[in-house]
């Protein structure tokens, strides 16, 4: 039985303007899994996701990684948390006119003394890594293409090989595939899977679609205004549920 990665505890995220995104969500996260999110446009998803690594602060509630309670880390000690947890997000975040190598070496910025990364200067051994991450996803004979001349898929493939570069226990992926076909989404679900499986790293990530839910996911949970209203086996989905987190007048799509 693996631990618990994270542990959220009655965590609460009101925006200034009043909107209450999260309410009282209390949830485990076990290392290894694949844990998704699913729910309705603006039921809390990526507010959840952000809330996990802080990029969003909390309005209460607690947050424990590995047993430790990362709810109001500061400085140097939020830093050092955050470089645990990668994050991949729709639109990929690549810089359009550099080579995929820099964008994938980007990903280490974060370890390298402040005169190298300054210069874009990057040490031997980190470049390797960077070209040990493009082969994971695939593309270790394109480190040297503009990252805007390749296709969607294999850009979010970049992002992934980036996110690499931390060497995360964490990956988040924030609708990884929705800006993406259905073969080209499975082709990146499927990286994201070889990760968790080799490398052991905890994904958590958010979709839309239930097929892909079905075949990707460890575990499911689904918010619905900010709660959470399903947590269990992506099979367990029945019809029944689905109305009761999409709405009655909800209509499963396939894509395939
Ligand atoms: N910066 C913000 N300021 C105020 N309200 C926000 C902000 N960001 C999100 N919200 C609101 O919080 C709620 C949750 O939004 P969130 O983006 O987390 O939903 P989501 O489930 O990711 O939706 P989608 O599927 O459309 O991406 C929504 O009502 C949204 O309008
Ligand atoms: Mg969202």
């Amino acid at each position: 039985m693996s631990q618990n990665i994270l542990q959220l505890r009655d965590l609460e995220k009101i925006y200034p303007n009043g909107t209450h995104a999260l309410k009282k969500l209390t949830l485990d996260i076990r290392e290894g899994e694949f844990l998704v999110v699913i729910g309705l446009s603006g039921s809390g998803k990526s507010t959840l996701l952000r809330c996990l690594n802080r990029l969003i602060e909390p309005s209460g509630g607690s947050i424990l990684f590995a047993g430790r309670d990362v709810t109001f880390l500061k400085g140097s000690e939020l830093r050092e948390y955050r470089r645990q947890i990668g994050m991949i997000f729709q639109q990929f975040n690549l810089i359009r006119r550099r080579s995929v190598l820099y964008n994938v070496l980007s990903g280490a910025l974060g370890t390298m003394p402040v005169w190298q990364s300054i210069l874009g200067r990057f040490p031997e051994e980190l470049q390797q890594e960077a070209m040990r991450s493009l082969e994971i996803v695939g593309l270790k004979d394109k480190p040297l293409i503009r990252a805007d001349a390749l296709s969607g898929g294999q850009q979010q493939r970049v992002a992934i090989a980036r996110s690499l570069m931390q060497k995360p226990r964490i990956l988040l992926a924030d609708e990884p595939v929705a800006s993406l076909d259905p073969a080209t989404s499975h082709s990146v679900m499927q990286y994201l899977e070889r990760i968790n499986k080799e490398f052991g790293t905890t994904i958590i990530c958010n979709l839309h679609f239930l097929s892909l839910v079905r075949r990707y996911a460890t575990r499911v949970v689904a918010l619905k205004g900010g709660e959470l209203v399903f947590e269990g086996n992506p099979h367990d989905i029945d019809e029944a549920w689905f109305k009761r987190i999409y709405g009655e007048d909800a209509i499963e799509v396939q894509i395939d």
